[in-house]
């Protein structure tokens, strides 16, 4: 029987008695005044009055009660053909270090450090070292574009910003430093400094005066004997910002808070993930990533479990294998990842022939998250592992699970198709377009009510105007996740899309609204569209349609190149924008909407209803002779 029953009643009748319980995890320089301060924020914040610092929770405490011995982090890079570990005691070090040598350059509390970096134990020495500071870190993932690196830039205004000489890809080696100066040079906010890691595999120019190479900046902090201690924050003072798509290319800083998160953290590490301090824990995404965040660095390292940084991909690095030889050769006990990842396994490997290869029995749970967890590939991964695989919802904004099936309190049945059940602190409704409830197993707006749990969006970075509009307008007193659902009789929730622009490629986060900004960009272009069309290993993938201005008389394919390419190098190659067709009109309504929604329909081959709204129904025929004429992905 699960305890999860129990547990959820007892967070509902008292949610500041459970929260003020889970805090105990915690170690705090002093406690709450108050676990929940209703009157400050945009509904409350969490742990009010409380100091702490979250890289003392993930390392000197630690160190302090004997773990320093324990790997922290095991860097795993097939790419690079690298092993590396590092204990308990050798991370606190490198990140006392490398706090003193951002300290040694200005950085203090409430600073903003800005990370730009592969997959390299570096990067989690640069987030804690930040940390440690009491400064905000702000992780940039490595395949986005100089341009959204200069956006965020400009919006987090970093002090400081850290940085490799390349990110190794399996088909190439990518030079980070030049993206890296083309977006301090668009930027209108310059960093004093920038600290680069070389990598063996390419040495990056360094600029006289701003740049500073990591290891020299270390050498010299060693040399004085330099290091730098934990300065105390508040627990409702930011952590990191971590930007994500919104509906325009102005992406969102989801602020994330100290105390809130840790609390959070740790209570699913033991409750949800169902893990022991020492296990080994593998979260195979990005910290670029919320994830990466939550998965890769805090969560286990609050925990004091050993995680894994892994620098390659699913297939490819160098087989389908490449999972299976991590979970065994550390004993991995408890993995996440994101379905498109065994999607790719599956495809090169239909039988899960390579398991056999492996000695798993350390492995006791995989969790899927960061996309729908398609029936058929959950199916395909229990028959492959013969463990529970679990799928679990959540968003940046939250930085945990909203649902879940929490195997530390005894694991619930699983459905596929569901992500189960609501973790405590969300109570959520499922609502009409009018606000009203629905009725069970009716598609809704999926919204929590207020307030959110500790560890989720207290407010977006410079944008307090943002957060009603984004969140909290549409329907007053609860969260919009954007997502839309259903509950079925059991309480199981089931997640079904997104009720606004955002498409999610391969794991990814992207927004279409942004993506049109761009082609509306290119020269030739009156009008376009970009939808998610559905794609069998990465979910969606995004297609724009494009309208010419008139006069053009220019070959489509070679604007279509054109615009491909602005694509890449404005958002990035992540984006996988690989399809455009020029089209003679845009379906409308009449009062001018473009009917995305029907369009994605004719893209996936779906059955639809000519929406009675339509300005010219023939348009839809226009489109569908347009797709079927010409294959779909380029
Ligand atoms: N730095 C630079 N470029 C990167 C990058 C990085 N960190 N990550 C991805 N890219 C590039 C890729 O090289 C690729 O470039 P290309 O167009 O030149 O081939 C492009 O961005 C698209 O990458 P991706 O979507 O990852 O596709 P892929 O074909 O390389 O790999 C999968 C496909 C399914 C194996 C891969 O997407 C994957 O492992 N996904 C899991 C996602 C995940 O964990 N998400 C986190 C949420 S939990
Ligand atoms: P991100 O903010 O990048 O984590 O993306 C969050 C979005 O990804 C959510 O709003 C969902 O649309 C989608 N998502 C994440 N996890 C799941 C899941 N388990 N099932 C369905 N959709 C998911």
């Amino acid at each position: 029987m699960s305890r999860y029953p129990d547990v959820y009643k007892s967070w509902q009748s008292n949610p500041e008695a459970f929260w003020a319980e889970a805090a105990k995890a915690v170690d705090w320089f002093k406690p709450a005044d108050r676990v929940f301060d209703a009157s400050q924020g945009a509904y409350g914040r969490w742990f009010a009055g409380a100091t702490c610092n979250a890289a003392h929770n993930c390392l000197d405490r630690h160190v302090a009660a004997g773990r320093g011995q324990q790997p922290a982090i095991i860097y795993d890079s097939p790419v690079t053909g690298t092993k590396r570990a590092l204990t308990y005691a050798e991370l606190l070090d490198e990140v006392e270090i490398f706090a003193a040598g951002l300290a040694s350059l200005g950085v203090s509390k409430g600073d903003r450090v800005v990370i730009y970096m592969p997959m390299v134990p570096e990067v989690a020495i640069a987030m804690l070292a930040t940390a440690r500071l009491g400064a905000i870190h702000s992780v940039v993932f490595g395949g986005f574009a100089a341009n959204e690196l200069a956006v965020r830039l400009n919006d987090a205004k970093p002090k400081v910003i850290v940085s490799a000489s390349c990110g190794v890809e399996p088909k190439a080696i990518i030079k980070y430093k030049p993206l890296l100066d083309s977006a301090i040079a668009m930027a209108a906010h310059k960093p004093e400094h920038c600290i680069i890691l070389q990598r063996p595999m390419e040495r990056a120019a360094l600029i006289d005066g701003r740049d500073l190479d990591w290891s020299a900046l270390v050498d010299d902090m060693r040399a004085q004997g330099a290091k730098a201690a934990c300065v105390p924050v508040a627990a409702t003072d930011p952590l990191y910002i971590l930007y994500t798509s919104g509906s325009t290319g102005q992406p969102k800083g989801v602020v994330r808070d100290t105390g809130g998160y840790m609390v959070a953290l740790m209570w699913t590490m033991k409750n949800l993930y169902g893990v022991e301090p020492g296990e080994v824990f593998w979260s195979a995404s990005d910290v670029g990533w919320v994830v990466g965040h939550s998965y890769i660095i805090y969560g286990p390292l609050l925990h004091g479990n050993t995680t894994i940084i892994y620098e390659g991909k699913p297939v490819g690095t160098p087989d389908a294998g490449a999972f299976w030889r991590v979970l065994s050769e550390y004993k991995v006990a408890s993995f996440f990842t994101a379905p498109t990842a065994l999607r790719a396994i599956k495809k090169e490997d239909p039988t899960g022939s390579l398991i056999s290869n492996y000695d798993l029995s350390h492995l006791r749970t995989l969790f899927l998250a960061g996309e729908r967890a398609d029936p058929d590939t959950v199916t395909w991964a229990e028959h492959a592992l013969g463990i529970p695989v679990i799928d679990h919802w959540w968003q940046t904004e939250t930085g945990w699970a909203i649902t879940g099936n929490p195997i530390g309190l005894g694991a619930l049945p699983v459905k596929p198709g569901s992500s189960t059940v609501p973790m405590p602190g969300y109570d959520i409704h499922i609502l009409s377009d009018e606000g009203h409830p629905v009725p069970q197993r009716t598609l809704g707006n999926i919204v929590v009510k207020l307030p959110l749990p500790p560890g989720c969006l207290p407010a977006l970075w410079n944008a307090d105007e943002r957060f009603g509009p984004s969140y909290t307008d549409e329907f007053p007193g609860f969260y919009k996740t954007a997502d839309a659902g259903f509950r079925n009789e059991d309480g199981y929730l089931f997640i079904m899309g997104r009720t606004d622009d955002i498409i999610n490629v391969a794991g990814h986060r992207l927004s279409t609204g942004a993506m049109e900004e761009v082609l509306a960009s290119h020269k030739d272009v009156a009008e376009c569209a970009v939808i998610g069309a559905a794609d069998a290993l990465k979910g969606e993938l995004p297609m724009g349609f494009v309208v010419l201005k008139a006069g053009v008389t220019r070959e489509h394919a070679d604007i279509e190149r054109e615009i491909v390419a602005l694509v890449r190098e404005r958002i990035g190659p992540v984006a996988a924008f690989k399809t455009v067709r020029v089209v003679a009109r845009l379906p409308k309504t009449r009062s001018g909407k473009v009917l995305r929604g029907t369009m994605k329909k004719i893209a996936d081959g779906i059955e639809y209803q000519v929406p009675p709204t339509i300005d010219d129904p023939a348009i839809l025929a226009e489109i569908e002779t347009v797709l079927s004429n010409r294959p779909v992905v380029g």
